[in-house]
């Protein structure tokens, strides 16, 4: 099983939507996917489960619940393993009981590859606590996804060298080198630009056009292919799965 997570240390830049979004895209290439919802505000669980839940993810990582009996199905071959957005506990088991336990997610990924899952999306939060540390110390593959603005390069620098530092407390090697750039308008001349400067960078870019649907489709809760097919961030959605599974 892969182990994936569009990741970056900032707020908004579209790691839930661009998550859960290429996640569909590989489920209806056949891959049965799974997102992990690591971010205790549960914006991925908000947006793909309407079920009122009683377990979630803190209760599999504690070792409370089965992860068999806390997955939801979402479509056929994309599942979520959610987290209770108000009043759940993953903040406070990452805060707790994550250091007495840190191959939790070693484990967790191996209960997810005995389900059958092909892949696992992990969606963090733009925090870098020992939870996101913890996830990022685990995957396989980190894409950076990012919005077209100047300081956005920095991230990437900041990112680059904090995954540097786990890859070597972890002894392990984790790709990074695809970047999805978000909310792109070819119409700016600083879009423009900003490609530009990115395409210096040593990195596969992908980019997803700003399209209402992208965030209509969460109100409606679908991922945007269900939502609206004809939608223009679908392709590009896409194209980011195919690169992903080959
Ligand atoms: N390509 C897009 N076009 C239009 N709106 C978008 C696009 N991508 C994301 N959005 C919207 O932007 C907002 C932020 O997206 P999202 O929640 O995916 O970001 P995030 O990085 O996960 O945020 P957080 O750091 O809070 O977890 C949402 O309202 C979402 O619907
Ligand atoms: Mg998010």
């Amino acid at each position: 099983m892969k182990k994936l997570c569009f990741y970056i240390q900032k707020g908004g830049v579209g790691k839930t939507s661009i998550s859960g979004n290429v996640a569909d895209a590989i489920a209806r290439l056949g891959h049965k996917t799974v997102i992990v919802d690591c971010d205790p505000q549960g914006n991925a669980s908000s947006w793909l489960c309407l079920e009122k839940l009683e377990k979630d993810i803190a209760h599999v990582l504690s070792g409370t619940a089965q992860a068999a009996d806390v997955i939801r199905e979402i479509t056929p071959n994309l599942f979520l393993l959610p987290a209770i957005v108000i009043g759940g506990d993953l903040k406070k088991w990452s805060e707790t009981e994550l250091i007495q336990n840190p191959k939790a997610f070693e484990f967790l990924n191996e209960d997810l590859a005995k389900l059958g899952f092909e892949l696992a999306v992990y969606d963090c939060s733009p925090s870098f606590s020992q939870l996101e540390r913890a996830v990022l110390a685990e995957m396989d593959e980190v894409i950076n996804p990012l919005t077209p603005e100047f300081f956005s390069i920095d991230g990437i620098e900041t990112f680059t060298y904090e995954l540097g530092k786990i890859e070597k407390a972890h002894r392990r090697t984790i790709t990074n080198n695809k970047i999805v750039v978000n909310m792109m308008n070819l119409s700016f001349a600083r879009h423009r630009e900003f490609h530009k400067e990115l395409s210096k960078l040593n990195y596969r870019i992908f980019t997803i056009p700003q399209d209402s649907k992208v965030a209509e489709c969460q109100i409606a809760h679908q991922p945007v292919c269900h939502f609206a097919r004809s939608a223009r961030a679908v392709p590009e959605f896409e194209a980011i799965a195919k690169a992903i599974v080959g």
